[in-house]
């Protein structure tokens, strides 16, 4: 045996056994999957799961954000890694209480997670160390934001500074309607506790093609995953509100080497340098949204987990074991690049939602799936869950990823819509365009 080899014998028999994760989306459901599927066979739970993950693994009632719950679960299931998807627990400093008790987990602790929970302090960071973003004013008074948006030119972007589940974003075409959403954001009247006050940011607004990119940070090694590309609208054609994601593809074609290593030299580089030189001991996922504009790309927001449904398109295409790579980082080790494997097909998602998402929907309606799927397709069960009967029914507003694995991206998308149509249930609504951007320049 080589020295090389003895090595990764000796990291592969070091692997984690008992593995929870912490979600209950289709992008928990694509972790869970390829977690499974490593060589060195782990058992894995999830909590709380739903009704795809209970398929594979057991699931337990405990809320993701649950932080003494999912502790004490931990400790009586003798897990020995936890993975964590959402950014909730992560914001409540669940790694940092696993930390205090002895267990490893990938995933930042709480102050990592506040450049996902704090636009403002991300926005602060990115300006500190000149990573390209869009010139932006922070504001806890009403009037004050109005003042500035007067000045500013329309369309204008206007965010809330916490977690809000993709829907804290407005992108106002007109003044009016940034406007609206400060008031709406931003309630006028004295607020009674000072630091309970709600902030908001109001941004330049960027245009182009939008691009997800998920980086495996671990200290100031990083390794940063396919590209792929979200479809954040309801609506076909790019219209209607914002939501968690509609549905994505990887590689995103316009991502091109050139514009990848421009990306990687002037965001993900210096972002992850700064996360350190902050005193931020990052080991998790760092995903950087970027807008590929006209001047360049610029950095939109940081997401400090997985994307979802961006987990969806890229972990199909990993052929390295996950579980290696995830236990890698979290321990300060990540493996050279060279050492993880991309399978060159494409992939593409697409999400059944539930009608009325991302506003109001309906839950508990009957959901049946082929009993057969085309080559190359994996569903991923978001919002499902079993009826006292027994029966799969809809359980949230992102029901289902249709994902397939296909050669060429249009043999994906068609594989995912065959699949699509086979899906019966009554509120079922999903995009028919996922993709076309990329569809239309390949010809
Ligand atoms: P964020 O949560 O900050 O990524 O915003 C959610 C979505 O709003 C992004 O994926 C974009 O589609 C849009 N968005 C955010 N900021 C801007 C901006 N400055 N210009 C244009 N669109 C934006
Ligand atoms: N799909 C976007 C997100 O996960 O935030």
């Amino acid at each position: 045996m080589t020295t090389a080899q003895s090595a990764s014998a000796a990291t592969a028999t070091a692997l984690p056994k008992n593995i929870l994760v912490v979600g209950s989306g289709g992008r928990e459901h694509a972790l869970v999957k390829a977690i499974l599927a490593s060589p060195s066979a782990p058992r894995v739970l999830a909590a709380p799961g739903n009704a795809g993950i209970a398929a594979e693994a057991a699931c337990h009632p405990v809320a993701a954000d649950d932080i003494p719950g999912l502790v004490a679960l931990a400790q009586r299931e003798r897990v020995d890694f936890v993975v964590v998807g959402p950014e909730v627990p992560l914001a409540l400093g669940l790694v940092d209480a696993l930390a205090a008790v002895n267990i490893p987990a990938y995933g930042p602790r709480a102050d990592g997670a506040r450049l996902e929970a704090s636009k403002i302090h991300t926005k602060e960071i990115l300006q500190k160390y000149k990573i390209p973003t869009a010139p932006a004013a922070a504001f806890d008074d009403p009037a004050a934001a109005i003042a500035y948006l007067r000045a500013r030119p329309a369309p204008i972007v206007v965010k809330a500074d916490g977690l809000a589940a993709g829907k804290g974003v407005v992108v106002a075409a007109t003044r009016a309607e940034a406007e609206a959403a400060v008031h709406k954001l931003l309630p006028a009247g004295p607020s009674k506790i000072e630091n309970r006050k709600s902030k908001i940011l109001i941004e330049d607004c960027l245009s182009g093609e939008e691009t997800s990119l998920l980086v495996i940070v671990s200290g100031r090694d990083y390794y940063t995953l396919p590209t792929s590309q979200d479809h954040k609208r309801v609506g076909d054609g790019d219209t209607g509100p914002n939501t968690g994601g509609m549905g994505t593809y990887s590689p995103a074609d316009i991502v091109t080497p050139a514009l990848l290593a421009r990306i990687d030299r002037d965001i993900v580089r210096p972002s992850v340098n700064a996360i350190a030189d902050e005193g931020i001991d990052f080991r998790g996922t760092l995903f950087i949204g970027i807008m590929l504009t006209p001047g360049g790309p610029q950095v939109l927001e940081y997401n400090t987990r997985f994307g979802d449904p961006e987990t969806q398109v890229v972990l199909p295409r990993l052929d390295t074991d996950l579980l290696a790579l995830l236990w890698a980082a979290a321990r300060g080790s990540l493996p050279a690049a060279a050492a993880v494997r991309i399978r060159p097909e494409h992939a593409l998602c697409v999400v059944i939602a539930s009608q009325g998402y991302p506003e109001k929907f309906p839950k508990n309606i009957p959901l049946r799936l082929p009993a057969a799927l085309p080559p190359g397709v994996h569903i991923h069960h978001a919002g499902t869950a079993r009826d006292a009967a027994g029966r799969l029914v809809t359980a949230g507003g992102r029901v289902l990823g249709v994902t397939a694995l296909a050669p060429t991206l249009r043999e994906a998308a068609d594989r995912a819509y065959a699949a699509c149509e086979q899906i019966t249930c009554e509120t079922k609504y999903y995009r028919r365009d996922i993709g076309a951007r990329a569809l239309n320049r390949a010809g």
